[in-house]
């Protein structure tokens, strides 16, 4: 396993970011609702959501459209917003953005429900692969054509919990 990006990296990133979505929403608004993609953005939404300094509603949705390595075209809902949008400012959190079908799927139901505003935070980007050009306004990093594990993200459901973002050695 060849580390890509250390628990340090990885933390310095999000306050950089919950700063920079802090000064975007205070204008417009002191309370905003935080929708973490599970599984595999839990990580990243619960250090996020700690940097953010405005109220933070916590909502969870639990989608995909990924087995093993390959991307699919099908998203499967395995859990839904459980209140309404309506009205509130709605930030998505993402584990990686790669083919752009799952963010594509979410954004398309939830701009349906009317939120004040829809943006979207994801900790990694990945451009090799996109398919549909979604908008994105928080990205932690930019990567390559590069399957990452740790750190929520899993090959397989497994090795999420590693403390840090690494690659598998070829
Ligand atoms: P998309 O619909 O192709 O944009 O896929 C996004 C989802 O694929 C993410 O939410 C991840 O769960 C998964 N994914 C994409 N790239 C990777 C990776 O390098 N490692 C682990 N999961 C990934
Ligand atoms: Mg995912």
């Amino acid at each position: 396993m060849q580390t890509l990006y250390t628990r340090e990296e990885i933390h310095k990133r999000i306050v950089e970011l919950g700063d920079e979505i802090t000064k975007v929403y205070s204008p417009i608004t002191d309370e905003i609702m935080a929708v973490c993609v599970l599984k595999g953005a839990v990580h990243f939404f619960s250090d996020l959501v700690l940097e953010i300094k405005l109220d933070v509603l916590y909502s969870f949705v639990q989608v995909s459209s990924y087995s093993g390595t390959g991307s699919t075209e099908r998203v499967r809902v395995k859990s839904w917003l459980d209140e309404s949008i309506y009205g509130k400012h709605i930030l998505v959190v993402e584990d990686i953005v790669d083919t752009g079908v799952t963010l594509n799927y979410i954004l398309g139901y939830f701009s349906k429900y009317k939120p004040a505003t829809l943006k979207v935070a994801t900790l990694f980007e990945k451009k090799a692969h996109r398919k549909i050009d979604v908008p994105v306004d928080f990205v932690g990093f930019e990567i390559d054509d590069k399957f990452i594990v740790g750190y929520g993200f899993d090959y397989d459901q497994r090795k999420r919990n590693l403390p840090f973002v690494g690659v598998e050695n070829a």
